[in-house]
């Protein structure tokens, strides 16, 4: 049954669809057709599996299962094409300025966390961030002899989760108010505990509730990229065992840590910025006139496809390139000529004082391949354009093929000195460190 074209006069507890097609005659015929809100619902919700599974998100039959079961429409207030959306997050609370403070993920987002957790029957999870969604989806995974706390700073984060799981029947799910910098202690410990919130660190609190052979599943930025990253211990540390880019609303309380911006440009829709995730200082004022200022570029030699994921060679200009900052730019920043590329993720880019380069591809005569390159403004732009275009002919040659390691230590443990293949972050409780083969 397609979508409706328009509704006319539901009648209780029913969607009445109306098409209308033109006979061969002239006349009109009327199909109708109609289906409960729940028909309606189980539909998309199959829709939306479909998609993870063709996409290679939702791999596992017990993710699969838990995808197809769980009624993300019951969401307070939500609309069923959106709560079934498989890319787009349910935004359900958002500051004065208008930044997300909490939402129900994507359901990609939650089928990649889910397929990381590795979640088995009769397992004790703490989901950090609480929505009532991907609890549900965990209570179905460890089944009735396993046990879900979820946990959440804001009561009305809470109060919703509540709501949405006795809706759903998933009673049995602790709800717990308070901020998860110190974890919940009085259920732990924790065979899986599954971050949904971004953060920047590893508290002390979720690996001492973490069973020995447990397993964090945790969106961690480290230079201003996130990744959900699956950490297992090794003695005092935490190492990844995979990674994957996504996207979630920043950690409050304690554990908060914000970015710092320095603005660029900041015409209404056109606006560009560098993001700092760390002690960085730069010359604003240098950096503003640079981006009006001379333009180079240089061009890599190094091809990729028009659907190749850059997110490897990302992680390695986050362990090369130094003093490394976000470029991130509305799109209307692009359309205007300010900036070459615009992505509100953000792009690495390269600081080299009055001076700045970042990374761009271009079309090339062979369909669907595109050549590396990099764009650099202000006075030593061709210095700093050479040598971030000297970091993609390293990956390319040195680890186009190779996946890096994050390890967390504990703050102030010994690591090696950083190498051209790894670079360590220190945090508040943790030495962070992306290590290549
Ligand atoms: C993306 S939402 C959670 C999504 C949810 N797990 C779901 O079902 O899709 C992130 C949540 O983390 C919460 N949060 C932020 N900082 C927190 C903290 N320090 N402790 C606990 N929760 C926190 C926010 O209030 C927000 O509700």
């Amino acid at each position: 049954m397609g979508a409706a074209a328009s509704l006319e006069g539901p009648l209780p507890g029913r969607i009445v669809s109306t098409r209308q097609d033109a006979d061969p005659e002239g006349a009109t015929v009327t199909e109708q057709s109609s289906m409960t809100a729940e028909e309606k619902a189980a539909g998309l919700r199959e829709q939306m599996v479909q998609y993870l599974v063709e996409h290679g998100d939702a791999r596992t039959p017990s993710v699969v299962a838990a995808l197809r079961k769980v009624p993300r429409h019951l969401v307070a207030g939500a609309d069923p094409e959106r709560a079934y959306s498989p890319e787009k997050a349910l935004v359900t609370k958002r500051s004065a300025d208008g930044v997300g403070l909490s939402s129900v993920s994507a359901a990609r987002v939650q089928a990649m966390q889910l397929e990381q957790a590795d979640l088995l029957a009769g397992m004790r999870v703490l989901e950090v961030g609480s929505g009532g969604v991907n609890a549900a989806y965990i209570a179905e995974l460890v089944g009735p002899s396993g046990k879900v706390v979820t946990v959440d700073i804001d009561e009305d984060v809470t109060d919703r989760a509540h709501q949405f799981l006795s809706a759903a029947g998933y009673e049995d799910v602790v709800v717990v108010t308070g901020d998860a910098e110190h974890g919940v202690p009085a259920h732990a410990p924790y065979d899986r505990i599954v971050v949904t919130v971004e953060t920047s660190d590893i508290p002390p609190a979720w690996r001492e509730q973490l069973t020995p052979d447990g397993v964090i599943v945790a969106p961690i930025r480290v230079r201003g990229l996130t990744r959900t990253v699956a950490l297992v211990r090794d003695g005092e540390s935490l190492v990844s065992r995979s990674m994957d880019v996504c996207g979630f609303v920043p950690m409050r309380g304690e554990g908060a840590s914000a970015v710092d911006v320095v603005v660029l440009h900041d015409d209404a829709g056109q606006g560009v910025g560098l993001r700092i995730d760390g002690p960085e200082v730069f010359d604003d004022q240098a950096l503003r006139e640079a981006l009006h200022d001379w333009r180079a570029e240089q061009w890599s030699g190094v091809m990729v496809g028009g659907t190749e994921s850059l997110e490897y060679l990302d992680l390695w200009l986050t362990t090369a390139l130094d003093p490394m900052p976000l470029l991130a730019a509305e799109p209307g920043a692009k359309v205007a000529g300010l900036v070459a590329a615009a992505s509100p993720l953000g792009i690495p880019a390269l600081v080299d004082g009055d001076s700045f380069a970042y990374r761009k591809a271009r079309p090339t005569e062979e369909a669907d391949r595109f050549e590396l390159g990099v764009i650099a403004h202000g006075p030593h732009a061709e210095q700093v354009a050479a040598r971030y275009a000297e970091q993609i002919v390293t990956w390319d040659a040195e680890h186009r093929s190779d996946r890096p390691r994050l390890t967390v230590a504990p703050a102030g443990s010994q690591v090696a000195e950083d190498s051209p293949s790894s670079r360590t972050v220190d945090r508040r409780h943790s030495r962070l460190t992306i290590t290549w083969p």
